[in-house]
């Protein structure tokens, strides 16, 4: 079966980590015969300046017709002076929101080798296995009305709008607890339904949902005392479910947890299986053309490609295993470096990823 996949680089550091995942992608697609076809297209501030359009319409029709999408990262200072609707990161929700990518996982693994990067205790941390599942096309990135607006005291007003369909919740409700019976069966959805209505609805939605999953544990969490439970005591969490903005806000931070935001990857998926896969870190730009990001969150996007979206779980699993091997030879990017490791470039990482394939 052939399949097709479209490779975005988009901004900064993007373009160095998705080098490195393509080399990786191809080595399995040649070492297992997976037939996977790629081709590249535009997106974020190199569209604008290419094409005019963060998400020109030919990368929208190559983005419809492929079955897998692997994403670098976009935006970065050059575009921050421009109208919200034209910046780069117009392009990447523009692809989110028109392939109706509803369901974005997040998974925060800590690797053993590395529980001396994280900024925890390695006792708090050790055997972390996290997964959140942030809802990805709705909520306040996309509810309107929403803008900047002339009071009649002669100042401005900025506003935007937090809405969710009942059907919006229970489509993500579902493909939380849908993954939760995959692993340890206790999920935990985050609100703020003290105060935000929306919210309330939230609770109630999930609520009912979990009627028909009742081998799942469902609690509930408001948002603030989830952030401060995940750095306190992370493991008491299997599946998290929340939404677009709390879901932004808490993946940042459970990264943190496994070492550094190089290390996350991220699945967003919709109902016929497509999916688009990036790491969760920004471009970089502080960091973008030294040759020193961490590819590996990149590279395990990769793998969660192919075991979601290409049903290529031997491939996914040859990859996890060389991102373990490479770790265990004492490799380290700038961000996981460590004492007594050897610090390798962007380049020499998806080297060693390389031959750790073999
Ligand atoms: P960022 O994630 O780009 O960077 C935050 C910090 O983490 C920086 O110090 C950076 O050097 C470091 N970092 C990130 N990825 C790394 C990697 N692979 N290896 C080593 N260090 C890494 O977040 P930011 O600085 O807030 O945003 C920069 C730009 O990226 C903005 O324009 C923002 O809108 C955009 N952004 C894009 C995405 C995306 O495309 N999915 C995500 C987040 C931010
Ligand atoms: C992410 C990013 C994006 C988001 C931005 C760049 C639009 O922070 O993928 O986590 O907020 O979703
Ligand atoms: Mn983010």
């Amino acid at each position: 079966m052939m399949s097709k996949v479209l490779i975005l680089p988009g901004d900064g550091i993007g373009p160095e980590i998705v080098a490195e995942a393509v080399r990786v992608l191809d080595a399995v697609n040649q070492k297992l015969d997976l037939g996977i076809e790629t081709e590249q297209g535009l997106v974020g501030g190199i569209a604008i300046d290419a094409e005019g359009s963060p998400l020109p319409e030919s990368t929208m029709e190559k983005a419809r017709r492929a079955d897998a999408i692997l994403l670098g990262a976009v935006g970065g200072p050059k575009w921050e002076s421009l109208p919200m609707v034209q910046r780069p990161e117009k392009g990447l929700l523009g692809l989110r929101s028109q392939l109706e990518l509803f369901s974005n996982l997040r998974p925060a693994i800590l690797y053993p080798q590395l529980a001396d990067a994280s900024s925890l205790k390695p006792e708090i941390v050790a055997g972390l296995d996290l997964m959140i599942i942030r809802e990805l096309t709705g909520g306040i990135y996309f509810g309107q009305p929403r803008g900047v607006r002339q009071l009649e005291d002669g100042q401005r007003q900025g506003y935007n709008t937090y809405v969710y369909s009942e059907s919006e919740i229970e489509r993500i409700a579902r493909s939380a607890f849908d993954t939760a019976m995959r692993r340890d069966k206790r999920l935990c959805s985050v609100d703020k339904a003290n105060v935000l209505e929306v919210t309330e609805l939230w609770r109630e939605v999930v609520e009912r949902v979990s009627a028909d999953y009742p081998e799942v544990e469902l609690s509930h969490m408001y948002v603030d005392n989830a952030a401060m439970q995940l750095v306190r005591n992370p493991r008491q969490f299997d599946v998290m479910v929340t939404g677009n903005m709390f879901g932004d806000i808490l993946s940042d931070c459970a990264a943190m947890l496994t070492g550094s935001i190089g290390m996350l990857p991220s699945a967003s998926l919709n109902a016929k299986g497509q999916g688009m896969y990036e790491p969760i870190h920004g471009s970089a730009p502080d960091i973008a053309g030294k040759g020193i990001a961490n590819p590996l969150a990149t590279i395990l996007s990769v793998s969660m490609m192919l075991r979601y979206s290409l049903n290529q779980p031997e491939a996914a699993q040859l990859i996890d295993q060389a991102v373990g091997r490479v770790l265990d030879q004492g490799l380290r990017t700038a961000d996981i470096m460590s004492e007594g490791a050897q610090q390798v470039s962007t380049q020499q990482m998806g080297d060693a990823v390389l031959q750790a394939l073999d």
